[in-house]
């Protein structure tokens, strides 16, 4: 029988039982009503992030009792241990060590893993100035204008995030980014692009991602095809990877490849050479304060009291609404068009390091790991999933992300923006009552009995529990401090909830079997043919081969 969570294990538990079931009984306006310093109280600001934990279902005992889990299940010492570089990746047998990508100098003990990545911070550096200045040319000796991302995963989300966010710092040379091995995204991309003036950065931590790998063979025929010779392709070609052998191997010499390190998890190496093509697109000056607003969560992460740490406190109301409350899905709600795919990238660090069935030592879970992680730019989202949030059976905590300020220069349509976030906030909070819609709906001048009719239709429960994250706007500097905030939130429910957030096995099985496929659909189309049905399959995966066998002879 598997020992209840860490989380379950650690005094208070039942308190914090009794606290959730008592409050998920009340109305957060109740809550607000009885606690005039409410606003001003359940907040945290550090680094010019500005947390409001305020629509929570959470009073004063409550909060107590929940935040006496951190000292209790030891958060900062993770964090000590995190940081100092301890294997807390016990399946793997390594360090968990992203924090050292955006250190400014050396952790006593972790000399030399630094020394190298200052190194590479000084090639990417260098690539980007001879790329700016437009001294890095092409086959055709034209500089090069344009950058495309080959990677997938941890080694594209994140720099195509940056590159969004950051629209407004791009420079003279284009990034890009294509992911899918669907053949769609790269030609999309090729289409509009000039091979004498274009560069691919192929980012493989493991550079045996096949997506990855077919995508970097389509392009380098695409350059042959375009007359590039052979030995000017590696003009045309970066690797960042940790095996060298396999990008050698395609071609590329040791000149043309930057380390990353198997300390670094993919979803964590943002901050690393994977980042490069967003270095490139956002300029070095706005990498480094990326860099740097993210070494500063570091810092916060490892000093601020449970009371007032960003990361700590994400992490201790992600497991009230999960492991107390009950909710099993977790709603990101960005009010800024350049964090809209801010989801996607906290749907990789998230539940690819949370997203697991057996705790640290191999025993199955009793207890919920990971919500499901989603959610889409706020404007988009009210016009069409808002409506579940708003009246649905389900919980759906959610965390607001707000700017205050554009970076456009167009600040009246701005304030639309803003407007609708604090909008939307206060409906999933104050809700509206059927009487309220009753009385509403009569004032319009409805009828006595339509307005009866509708009145529960229109009826809000109000109360869903959110948080608000505001800052001044999505510089450089905040969105490191952003993201890193993220990552250690991750980190400390990982840890609150017994499991290994840096391992991520639950992803091979499904690559073995499409290896396996791969190797089969090579061969003879005709089922009759000697050769086919060579792979062990079930039946309904077999019968959808054969579909698509039968698809490749049309007519
Ligand atoms: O399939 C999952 C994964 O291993 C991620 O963890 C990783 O970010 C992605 O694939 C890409 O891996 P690589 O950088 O080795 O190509």
């Amino acid at each position: 029988m598997s020992s209840p969570a860490p989380f379950a294990r650690l005094p208070g538990h039942p308190e914090r039982q009794s606290h959730a079931q008592r409050l998920s009984g009340t109305s957060v306006p109740g809550l607000f009503q009885a606690d005039p310093q409410r606003a001003d109280d359940f907040c945290a600001e550090a680094l010019g992030l500005r947390l409001d934990y305020s629509r929570q279902w959470l009073d004063r005992p409550a909060r107590e009792a929940l935040l006496a889990l951190a000292p209790a299940a030891d958060l900062h010492g993770a964090a000590r241990a995190l940081l100092e570089g301890q294997p807390l990746n016990i399946t793997e047998l390594r360090p968990a060590l992203h924090s050292l990508l955006r250190a400014r100098s050396a952790p006593r003990g972790l000399e030399a893993e630094f020394a190298e990545v200052a190194a590479t911070r000084l090639r990417m550096q260098a690539c980007c100035e001879q790329l700016h200045s437009g001294n890095w040319l092409g086959f055709s000796g034209n500089a090069i204008t344009d950058v495309i991302n080959l990677g997938i995963g941890g080694s594209d989300l994140g720099p195509r995030l940056i590159v969004e966010a950051l629209g407004s710092y791009r420079g003279a040379v284009d990034c890009h980014h294509v992911a899918n091995v669907d053949p769609a995204d790269l030609q999309d991309t090729l289409l509009e692009l000039d091979p004498a003036t274009t560069l691919f950065i192929v980012c493989s931590k493991s550079f045996q991602t096949r997506e990855t790998l077919t995508n970097a063979q389509v392009a380098r025929n695409w350059l042959l095809t375009a007359g590039a010779s052979e030995e000017q392709l590696p003009r045309h070609f970066l690797a960042i990877t940790t095996n060298l052998e396999a990008a050698e191997a395609f071609g590329l010499p040791a000149d043309n490849c930057l380390p990353i390190w198997d300390w670094v998890g993919g979803r964590y190496s943002v901050w690393s050479a994977i980042g490069l093509s967003s270095a490139i697109a956002i300029g070095w000056d706005a990498f480094s304060e990326l860099l740097d607003g993210a070494a500063a969560m570091d810092q916060h992460f490892a000093e601020a009291p449970v009371a007032s740490n960003l990361p700590m406190l994400l992490s201790l109301l992600e497991t009230w609404c999960c492991q107390y409350l009950g909710a099993e899905n977790h709603a990101v709600l960005p009010y800024d068009h350049g964090l809209r795919h801010l989801p996607d990238y906290l749907q990789q660090l998230t539940m690819e390091s949370n997203g697991k069935g057996v705790d640290a030592q191999g025993c199955p879970l009793s207890w919920d790991s990971a919500p499901v992680l989603w959610g889409a730019a706020g404007t988009l989202g009210q016009h069409s999933f808002h409506q579940l949030l708003h009246q649905g059976t389900r919980l759906c905590p959610a965390d607001f992300i707000l700017p205050l300020r554009t970076r456009t220069g167009m600040h009246e349509q701005h304030r639309l923006l803003v407007a609708n976030g604090i909008a939307q906030s206060r409906a999933l909070m104050v809700g509206r009552s059927a009487e309220e819609a009753r009385s509403e709906l009569l004032q319009r001048g409805l009828q006595k009995q339509r307005a009866d009719a509708l009145a529960p239709h229109l009826a809000m429960p109000g109360s869903r529990p959110h948080n608000v994250i505001s800052f001044d706007a999505v510089t450089p500097w905040r969105l490191g401090a952003l993201l890193a905030l993220y990552e250690h939130r991750t980190f400390c429910s990982a840890q609150l909830w017994g499991i290994n957030a840096f391992d991520q096995w639950g992803v091979e099985l499904g690559k073995q079997i499409a290896d396996s496929l791969l190797e089969e659909m090579s061969g003879p189309t005709d089922p009759y043919q000697p050769g086919a049905g060579r792979v062990d399959l079930d039946p309904a995966s077999r019968a959808l081969l054969e579909a698509w066998r039968r698809a490749q002879t049309p007519g």
